[in-house]
């Protein structure tokens, strides 16, 4: 299957005080529909970053991102927000809800059709969520992790076949991140492109491919499914003689 999205080559360094820190090196990541990515590293490896750049919204200092076969180097900020709004759902860190909107209001905002329809895709949405009862609550009447499912919410209101989420389950407790968790395997299952950025164990468990960024640089792991039998083969050696 072609690639949804694909970084090729792609470097970022930050100048901080005189020195140069360089944050991404030379990145190659394909992210194919109908899979959960997960990127893992230590804070400070680059994720964020990373994500940032698989989204649009910073331009790498080398190497390319494309997305859906367009190559976007160089493209103007308006083609680029053109693309964000129709291809890409991204989920940031700390939410950037707007504090003066109801989670409703939030979550059809970037809608790009009627306004009726956008009404009524973010009523479904926030019930995805698990959040229809706080539709008209503001975000500073919600919780951290209700915030965090607002702003998935508001991610996938322009049905966007890539998802990016930085952390998304870093403020919620068990429930609220089993019901996430099969949210993201069915944006998957549906055909998309789930790109996770992650501490989360479990998040990786359920990912078909896991990234580690160490030094600026990617590493790729075997896909969850071959971690857990080759894990099992190690560990039980009965496994093999198991008729
Ligand atoms: N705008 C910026 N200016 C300078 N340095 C930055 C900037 N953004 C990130 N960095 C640095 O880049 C490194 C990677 O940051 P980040 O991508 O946020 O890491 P992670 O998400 O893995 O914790 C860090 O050392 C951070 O300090
Ligand atoms: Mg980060």
């Amino acid at each position: 299957m072609s690639a949804l999205l694909k970084a090729v080559g792609v470097g970022k360094s930050y100048s901080l005080r005189g020195k140069r820190v360089d944050v991404l090196r030379d990145v190659d990541l394909a992210v194919h529909g109908g899979e959960i990515t997960a990127l893992v590293g230590h804070s400070g490896s680059g994720k964020s970053t990373l994500l940032h750049i698989l989204g649009l919204l910073t331009p790498p200092d080398q190497g390319q991102v494309l997305l859906d076969g367009t190559d976007t180097t160089g493209s103007p900020d308006a083609a680029l927000a053109d693309l964000r709004r129709a291809k890409l759902g991204f989920v940031f860190q700390s939410y950037n809800l707007l504090p003066q909107h109801s989670a409703l209001r939030n979550v059809a905002l970037p809608f790009t059709g009627r306004h009726r329809e956008g009404e009524a895709r973010a009523r479904d949405l926030l019930a995805r969520v698990g959040l229809a009862e706080r539709a008209d609550h503001q975000p500073g009447e919600l919780s951290g992790g209700e915030q965090q499912r607002v702003a998935l919410a508001r991610a996938l209101i322009n049905d966007p076949p890539v998802v990016l989420a930085d952390e998304p389950t870093g403020n919620l407790d068990t429930d609220s991140e089993r019901l996430l968790l099969d949210l993201f395997r069915e944006l998957a299952d549906e055909g998309r492109a789930v790109v996770l950025v992650t501490h989360n164990q479990t998040v990786c468990d359920l990912a078909d491919t896991v990234h580690r960024l160490e030094d600026g640089r990617l590493a790729t792991q075997a896909p969850a499914t071959e971690r857990r039998e080759s894990t099992a083969t190690a560990q039980d050696p009965e496994t093999e003689t198991t008729p």
